[in-house]
């Protein structure tokens, strides 16, 4: 049993399969995605070698998948009465960085995670009787993947390549002062697209940021709270709060409209719209040199959303290609995106 499992926003299966069996025919291999029963996760069966490729592309490339592991092993009808020696007959005894016990962010996983939690130092007992070594510096994260109490997917992640937290879902703090629900969008990107280094140097204080569509004002509270000025686009209201608190400026202009006066560090853009239209603007502000970076979501539409979110990539690289604008194009679809993806595009020095 060799392949690849991947972690995924429930409903998008599919597209994080056809994701996964595009890399796979880029390196020569066909493969056929196979959603997990309860879904939320995506198998994809490779030989060996391509699998090891896959598992050792840098993590950031994939869009739809929250997580990336290596397979190493599959157990199936677990007996109830002793579910450890199964699984640890199944680790290949060596040492490994830590053990994390997951299933699927669905509600047929989310049953599952108490048992996780409780089955889980029983698991390292039996692991450690066959040799196998947890905490070790260097090793790999071991990976027990249940989609029943029954089934359990053997599989590694190496820490410095895949996504840090448990499942894939970061666990963010919902900032309460914070104006709306989407403020987590933005704040899980910032982690996503943004090291820690860049966090200290995009996201310091006296940067100026325009945000397209920012009302209510949970995007324009990310910046405005860490000290940046934003210019805060909408053609209504703003929170009453949030414009008393911070120095915010508040156009009252269409998004597709407002052009900024100088140019600015950020445009960020949450606006409900087609895709395919925000990918057009992200690309002109790029191109025009009124930005040098941005943070965008493209609602994508019912059907046909790998195609969409390819047309929309193609878009952006198309205008900066002509454009001759060195850039970095990347997305994702957050833990808090919905049928959306988040884009981060970049100008390169
Ligand atoms: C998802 S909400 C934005 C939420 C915001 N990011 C926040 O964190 O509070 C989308 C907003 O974009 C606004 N919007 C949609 N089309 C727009 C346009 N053409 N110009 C300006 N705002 C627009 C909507 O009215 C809505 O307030």
């Amino acid at each position: 049993m060799s392949g690849l499992l991947l972690y995924c926003r429930g409903g998008f299966e599919a597209e994080c399969g056809r994701e996964a069996e595009v890399y796979a025919e880029e390196l020569g291999v066909e493969a056929e995605a196979q959603t997990l029963p309860g879904g939320g996760a995506v198998f994809l069966p490779l030989p060996e070698q391509a699998a090891e490729e896959l598992a050792t592309m840098p993590f950031y490339k994939w869009i739809f998948a929250r997580q990336c592991l290596h397979v190493i092993g599959h157990v199936e009808n677990l007996p109830e009465r002793d579910r450890t020696g199964p699984i640890a007959l199944a680790v290949p005894p060596a040492a490994y960085s830590e053990l994390w016990l997951e299933a699927a962010d669905t509600e047929a996983g989310k049953p599952l995670l108490p048992f996780c939690r409780k089955f889980t130092p029983y698991l390292e007992k039996a692991l450690a009787e066959r040799k196998v070594k947890l905490g070790s510096q260097r090793g790999p994260r071991l990976h027990v993947f249940f989609t029943d109490k029954q089934t359990a997917w053997i599989a590694t992640s190496e820490a410095d390549n895949a996504s840090p937290w448990p499942q894939g879902i970061p666990r963010l703090r919902f900032p309460h002062e914070a104006p709306s629900r989407s403020t987590m969008k933005l704040a899980e990107a910032f982690h996503v697209f943004l090291d820690h280094e860049d966090q200290q140097r995009y996201l310091k204080q006296g940067l100026r940021v325009v945000d397209l569509g920012a009302a209510p004002g949970g995007w324009t509270w990310q910046f405005a709270s860490r000290g940046l000025k934003v210019t805060a686009v909408y053609n209504g209201p703003m929170d009453r709060k949030l414009m008393a608190e911070y120095a915010v400026t508040h156009v009252r202009d269409d998004g597709f409209r407002y052009r900024p006066v100088k140019p600015v560090d950020w445009m960020v853009c949450d606006m409900v719209e087609q895709p395919a239209r925000i990918a057009q603007l992200v690309a002109k502000w790029m191109a025009e040199g009124w930005c040098k970076r941005s943070i965008f979501n493209l609602k994508l539409p019912m059907k046909k959303r790998y195609e969409e979110l390819l047309r929309c990539r193609a878009i952006i690289q198309d205008a900066l290609r002509k454009a001759k604008v060195p850039y970095r194009l990347r997305f994702k679809q957050l833990y808090h995106d919905r049928e959306e993806v988040t884009g981060y595009l970049e100008l390169r020095e």
